[in-house]
């Protein structure tokens, strides 16, 4: 049975749930653990298809991926971990991979749109009993104006949910990056790909904190 599970779960489309679910599969995959994408998306299998495109370049870590329509058969699994990305709505199946995630990331744009339902879509989840210290709220698609996205961290902050520090600019080459089959941290320029790194340990290191917690 596969031990862990990171869910990469919103209300929203589009914010970010595939891209950062490839983050994490490559970040744990490039440490040499065995890892799934489970993807939920079934109506575009978008991670499936990027996995399929990363192998036919037989790109380095090797990645597995799925479509899944419910958690129920991670059970069967045999992966070190399995990162669940979801689809683009708060359905029974969100909430059903949230109960069997030990982290589940909520990615936001700096919009109030974005916001907003990704804000009700952690506390419909919190009510419908996933641990509140197990959300990772993280910005995406963020702009350089340092003033907005200090605006929309201030109102984060008050919600209480954890909020990762480190977050993802909009840019081409990370677009780029993943329709040739590569993560956010495989781009061609050493910062954006530092930056996602950068993401990536500190999803690493709030993993480890809740894993030893529930220990
Ligand atoms: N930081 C970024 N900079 C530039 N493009 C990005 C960034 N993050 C995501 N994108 C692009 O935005 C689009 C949507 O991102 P992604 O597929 O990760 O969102 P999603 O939440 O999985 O969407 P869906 O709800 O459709 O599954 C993709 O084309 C992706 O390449
Ligand atoms: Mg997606």
């Amino acid at each position: 049975m596969s031990e862990l599970v990171i869910a990469c779960l919103s209300q929203k489309g589009g914010v970010g749930k595939s891209t950062l679910a490839r983050l994490i599969a490559r970040t744990y995959a490039s440490a040499e653990w065995s890892v799934k994408i489970a993807d939920f998306n079934t109506k575009q299998l978008t991670s499936v298809d990027w996995v399929g495109l990363r192998m036919k370049l037989g790109l380095e870590p090797v990645i597995h991926a799925e479509p899944y329509v419910s958690p129920k058969n991670f059970k069967r699994e045999n992966f070190d971990l399995i990162v669940a990305d979801g689809k683009p709505d708060s359905d029974d199946s969100s909430l059903a991979i949230a109960r069997v995630s030990q982290l589940v990331i909520i990615p936001t744009g700096l919009s109030t749109d974005d916001l907003k339902p990704q804000i009700l879509f952690a506390n419909e989840l919190v009510q419908k009993g996933v641990p509140r210290d197990r959300i990772m709220i993280v910005l995406n698609k963020v702009t350089e104006s340092e003033a907005s996205v200090q605006e929309v961290r201030q109102i984060l902050r008050s919600t209480g949910y954890e909020i990762a520090k480190n977050d993802l600019t909009a840019k081409t080459g990370y677009q780029k990056a993943q329709d040739a089959g590569r993560s956010v941290a495989e781009t061609t320029f050493t910062t954006l790909n530092e930056r996602a790194d950068g993401l990536a340990s500190e999803i690493v290191t709030r993993m480890n904190e809740l894993s030893e917690k529930a220990a």
